[in-house]
């Protein structure tokens, strides 16, 4: 190797995506060398289970049993953790950093609670905690949003940034079934985990959207206080009346800033104000181009105040996208470890650009449909309601014999109205003697 640089890498966790980047560094040692000027070599791997890293072909001696065991080797500069969880990954993730070495990690759930504790604690040791992995997998996104679109102030960002979530909308949409059977199938083929909450409920897609509002927002949002919806509730009747009107159902992570900067601002500072961020489902415009993104795929369309509209698209989940995410990152820090500097350089914003704002006052359009015993009247009830608390009307639809019972489902697509007068006109529906279930309540994002 004409090169002499050299970096040595030690991976605490030899689970699936470990896996894979194991593989990767140890059969493409030559081609990254070749292109990062590095030769960037795997020299331990920590796992519990010494069979599981043996199995990767990674020699008996290179194998520890204990993470902290790495820190004694000084060739080791880049320490990649990929155990998971926000227990002793987040000790693995402190340990290497107080112990000078570059950090790379996957672990959305740890980084959107611990991040500013642990991204402020890498500044002051002089170190990188890389993440491309922990959000939308395979695609470089962070790498887009740190570096690529650096000039811009951005004015909006709308994912697709859990797979299982889209496979299963997907699969509800193109075959009419019932949510509870397309997640069932979802698991069998290994698209959903046997515990699917963290996906179903949002939870996933509310840490990935932590971090991006983070990284695009420059806005730390105190995770709890994040609104997160996911997609248990979702009915095949609303995708299928919806789907007829052109409208294609996704879990969405939404950031959207109140008063978005202007185009090609005057001003050089960020945004400022407050911020909506929330994950929910959402109705798309079939011509939206992440309407079309369907199956485990991730998209993140962005809008910025210089280069206007991007997408990003491709593999969220699995082996080797979550692989080659994580050894982008593992060159980025070996770049750092051989050739000093941290490039762009990003850690966690002193100050948020925003403040965030009560999902209360979030604007948009409204699907909302109402299960109704179908009788004189009730149309006129329902829209009453919604006419005294501001909500104007720009489509109503019922449709009649879907239900056993002879009743009627109440569609109504609104214009733009404030969602606290949507809630509030179903606190007050919700009360009505017609009333056959829970309303169901989806925005439309535009
Ligand atoms: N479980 C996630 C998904 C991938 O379904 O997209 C890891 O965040």
């Amino acid at each position: 190797m004409a090169d002499k640089h050299s970096c040595g890498v030690g991976l605490i966790g030899a689970g699936v995506v470990g896996g894979g980047v194991a593989g990767l560094l140890l059969s493409r040692r030559e081609l990254l060398a070749r292109r990062t000027g590095i030769d960037i070599e795997l020299l331990a791997v920590a796992d519990v289970d010494a069979a599981r890293a043996a199995a990767l072909g990674v020699p008996e001696k290179k194998i520890l049993a204990d993470y902290r065991l790495l820190f004694d080797n000084p060739e080791i500069k880049v320490v990649v953790e990929l155990i998971g969880g926000v227990g002793v990954a987040a000790n693995a993730i402190l340990d290497a950093i107080e112990a000078g070495r570059h950090v790379v990690t996957a672990n959305k759930a740890l980084l959107a609670k611990r991040g500013r504790e642990i991204f402020a604690k890498a500044d002051k040791k002089g170190v990188i905690v890389a993440f491309e992995a922990a959000v939308a997998g395979g695609i470089p996104l962070i790498l887009a949003l740190r570096d690529g679109l650096v000039a811009n102030r951005m004015q909006s960002l709308l994912g697709i940034v859990n797979g299982t979530c889209n496979y299963i909308l997907s699969q509800m949409a193109a075959s009419g079934r019932p949510f509870a059977e397309c997640l069932a199938e979802a698991q069998r083929l290994g698209f959903a985990e046997a515990d699917p909450s963290a996906d179903i409920d949002g939870l996933d897609s509310g840490h990935k959207l932590a971090l991006l509002s983070a990284l695009a927002f420059e806005t730390w949002i105190d995770f709890p206080s994040l609104h997160i919806e996911g997609i248990r509730d979702i009915r095949d009747e609303d995708i299928r009346i919806t789907g007829n009107l052109g409208y294609t159902l996704k879990l969405l992570g939404v950031i959207r800033p109140e008063q978005p900067p202007e185009i090609i601002a005057k001003g050089s500072g960020g945004g400022s104000g407050r911020l909506f961020l929330s994950v929910h489902p959402a109705l798309l415009r079939r011509g939206d181009p992440l309407a079309g993104v369907s199956g485990s795929l991730n998209a993140v369309k962005t809008e910025g105040d210089a280069v206007m509209e991007s997408m990003f698209c491709g593999r969220g989940a699995g082996r080797y996208p979550t692989a080659s995410a994580v050894v982008s990152d593992i060159a980025l820090a070996a770049s750092a470890a051989v050739f000093g500097g941290r490039g762009p350089r990003w850690s966690p914003p002193e100050e948020n650009a925003y403040s965030l704002a009560p999902i209360a006052d979030y604007r948009t359009r409204y699907y909302l449909r109402f299960t109704v015993l179908d009788a004189p009247g009730v149309l006129g009830r329902i829209t009453t309601v919604l006419g005294r608390n501001q909500v104007s009307i720009a489509a109503a639809h019922q449709f009649e014999g879907d239900h056993p019972d002879g009743a009627a489902s109440v569609c109504i697509f609104s214009h733009v109205a404030r969602e606290g007068d949507i809630l509030a006109s179903l606190a007050e529906i919700g009360g009505m003697d017609f009333l056959r279930g829970k309303p169901a309540l989806i925005r439309i994002e535009e």
